[in-house]
């Protein structure tokens, strides 16, 4: 049976491949491309097309249209946002440059049947973010929604299945923006019958196919993004992948055992190099945060780049960029961030043809997905974010072994107990983090002058900003408890209440 695929036609809007994470969410198979020629998309055989939202205006000559002809395909046809303005103006109606621009939530109102906005509420609030607007539907259009300032918000030919919204239905502001993807892709015919396993088994054959004997070099840092995409590439091209996965020290109670014991079971090289003394060495005596992260950094190239010369040329280098990074970063350009904020981002030295990028177009929680597919298991698939530096920013004042113990020790407590809690999908990223602050206690009948532990939880969506969690107070007392009567070292712990900004998520 012929895979059914909606093709995004790219216009340069922020939230394309959120469209196209709508679709997969309806179990239709997406690519996004841009400025594709008739003739390219009849080739893809799209069973719909959306054209999305872009930062252009129709009616300046310099703006990328889609060819015409994709209107006489046959196929439905959802513009959004610009895209909706380009399929006015192709078909004869009218854009101009709207009075009043819209930007935020908006009370829309549906006006009509259509089957765009079947089992959608009449009156809802949907994200709008426009300059321009439609004045005029073309000739057998009718319109089916509007807006205090915008009152064609919605048209459509349904006899055609062509339809149009000026609001972004697919962000989640857009209160009934999923029954209206949902809609589509039944307008479109669609079978539902694409999963993550396709995307993996698609994934496999196309890398398989691309590299063929060549080899391949991917630094593993043990989370989840380089982890998938590793396995994802062992999958493809088995003993060609050398994995590196370099132990600074730094990392979690038992985390460089556990990545070893997740990798001894796929077909791979896996090279693990022992640097925690090494870093620690050359991490004496510094306390300045930066001074840290850069001497970190600096050491994780050096031993990459010593292993990379015993290995020596690859044709490809994997990196495990996902599509939040790429917006990050702008597009295009994803190799700039992952380099800055991932230890062991992008080493330039390393003798390679090509990156390869198989997780480029996946959200977090869609890799998660394919990392289950994948038989990783869930407690890989799960870590929370952690970042390239490690425990190195998480002690406050100089590193020292003993230090290094005491944060692994209280951070696998605070992780136990918010697992027994049940509470850790709730919360975007927790953990413990040494203080360089020393106090009285007491412990028996003696006085004890030892460290405090702080604790952390944040809520938050994007990592630029975020909320301190309201962990229950039953947890964090266990939490406490145990960690003073187990953890030699420490006395007190302290609860982090503070938000994003000002202060960051971790503690340098
Ligand atoms: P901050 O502390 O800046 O952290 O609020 C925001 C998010 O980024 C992670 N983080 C890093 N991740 N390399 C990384 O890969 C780094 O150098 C780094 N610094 C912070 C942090 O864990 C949080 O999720």
């Amino acid at each position: 049976m012929a895979r059914e695929m909606i093709l995004v036609l790219d216009f340069g809007g922020q939230y394309n491949q959120l469209i196209a994470r709508r679709v997969r969410e309806n179990n239709v198979y997406c690519e996004v491309h841009t400025a594709l020629s008739i003739e390219k998309i009849r080739e893809l055989n799209p069973v719909g097309i959306i054209l999305t939202g872009g930062p252009q205006s129709v009616y300046k000559t310099d703006s990328l249209l889609p060819p015409v002809e994709i209107f006489n395909l046959g196929v439905p046809i959802l513009g959004i946002c610009y895209g909706a303005q380009a399929m006015a103006k192709i078909l004869g109606g009218e854009v101009k440059s709207a009075q009043i621009s819209e930007y935020g939530k908006t009370e829309v109102e549906i006006l009509s049947e259509s089957k765009l906005f079947a089992d959608v509420e009449k009156k809802s609030v949907a994200w709008m973010s426009h300059t321009d607007r439609i004045f005029s539907a073309p000739e057998n259009f009718i319109v089916t929604a509007s807006t205090k300032d915008c009152p064609i918000a919605a048209m459509e030919d349904a006899t055609k299945n062509f339809y149009a919204v000026q609001f972004h239905p697919e962000v989640v502001h857009t209160a009934e923006g999923m029954k209206i993807f949902s809609n589509f892709v039944n307008i479109c015919g669609c079978r539902r019958d694409w999963k993550m396993s396709s995307f993996v088994k698609d994934t496999v054959a196309g890398l398989k196919n691309k590299i063929g004997g060549g080899k391949v070099l991917c630094a593993l840092s043990g989370g989840v993004d380089s982890s998938v995409a590793a396995v994802l590439l062992s999958k493809a091209v088995g003993k060609n992948l050398t994995c590196v996965f370099v132990d600074h020290g730094l990392l979690r109670k038992n985390e460089a055992a556990e990545v070893e014991q997740v990798f001894s079971h796929f077909d791979l090289n896996f090279i693990k190099i022992d640097a925690g003394e090494r870093f620690l060495n050359k991490l004496r005596g510094v306390i300045e945060p930066e001074r840290k992260r850069k001497i970190i950094g600096e050491e994780f190239i050096r031993v990459f780049e010593e292993i990379s010369k015993e290995i020596g040329a690859v044709d490809y280098l994997v990196q495990g960029t996902i599509y939040p990074d790429v917006i990050e970063s702008g597009l295009g350009k994803s190799a700039v961030i992952k380099s800055h904020h991932n230890v062991g981002g992008l080493p330039d030295f390393v003798d390679f043809k090509e990156i390869i990028e198989p997780l480029r177009l996946l959200f977090k929680d869609e890799v998660r997905q394919a990392g289950r597919e994948l038989g990783l298991p869930e407690n890989l698939v799960n870590r929370q974010p952690f970042p390239g530096p490690g425990l190195g920013i998480r002690i406050i004042g100089e590193i020292t072994a003993k230090k290094i113990k005491i944060v692994q020790e209280s951070d696998a407590i605070f992780r136990e107990e918010v697992a027994k809690g049940g509470i850790q999908n709730d919360l975007s990223q927790y953990f413990a983090a040494l203080t360089n602050m020393r106090s009285v206690g007491v412990m028996g009948d003696g006085r004890t002058y030892d460290f405090a532990i702080a604790l952390r939880a944040v809520l938050t969506s994007d990592f630029m900003t975020a909320e301190s969690a309201q962990i229950p107070w039953e947890i964090l007392n266990i939490v406490a408890n145990r960690i003073v009567n187990e953890v030699k070292g420490v006395n007190r712990v302290l609860y982090d209440c503070t938000s994003k900004p000002p202060a960051t998520i971790e503690f340098e």
